[in-house]
């Protein structure tokens, strides 16, 4: 797929089909996380591979605003460590290379934001000096249940040509 039809038709998924995912592809996803460019070169990242079944089961207990993570083949917990000044930053970079080559398979995603952080660090026996940025799970989904026609504020609201203000971009 190219880039940018994948910008154009990526959309967060809430509910997922029960088919397995290539090793291959899984691997694939995850490196896309380990190749992001980062602040420094710093790559202030770690990042949990889930796929054992009950582990799955389990993690919906903790992802407060993704229950769905539990219906999924594989997810993914993305660490980063605030030593690092721009740990956050880096970390979304990786996430959006990982969601962006997991739907170039046909792979739905979602970010969790809302986490029992403090449950799921001892869950996933993540050590205290790193933050829990965001739990993504992947998998398959039935294609309509993908969201509505992107939801976004016009141009005009947002683009401005050379100043601040001047909106002839449309
Ligand atoms: C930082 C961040 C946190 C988010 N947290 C959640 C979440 O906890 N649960 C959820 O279902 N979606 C979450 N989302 C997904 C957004 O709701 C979604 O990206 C937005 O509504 C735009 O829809 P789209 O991704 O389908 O284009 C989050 C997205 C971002 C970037």
């Amino acid at each position: 797929m190219d880039v940018f039809e994948s910008v154009k038709t990526l959309s967060s998924i809430r509910s997922y089909v029960r088919k397995a995912v290539p090793d291959s592809v899984v691997r694939e996803v995850i490196e896309a996380g380990r190749l992001a460019p980062s602040a420094h070169n710093d790559q202030p990242w770690q990042f949990i591979l889930v796929r054992d079944r009950d582990k799955l089961e389990g993690l919906g207990k903790y992802c407060i605003s993704g229950k769905f993570v539990s219906e999924v083949d594989f997810a993914v917990a993305v660490l980063t460590d605030p030593s690092s000044k721009w740990h956050e930053i880096d970390g979304t970079r990786a996430v959006q290379n990982m969601v962006l080559t997991a739907w170039s398979h046909k792979l739905g995603s979602c970010w969790i934001g809302n986490i029992d952080r403090v449950g799921l660090m001892k869950y996933l026996n993540i050590p205290d000096n790193l933050h829990i940025l965001t739990v993504l799970p992947f998998g398959y989904f039935d294609e309509r249940h993908a969201g509505p026609v992107k939801n976004r504020k016009p141009p005009e609201q947002v683009f401005h040509l050379n100043t601040f203000g001047n909106r002839a971009i449309k």
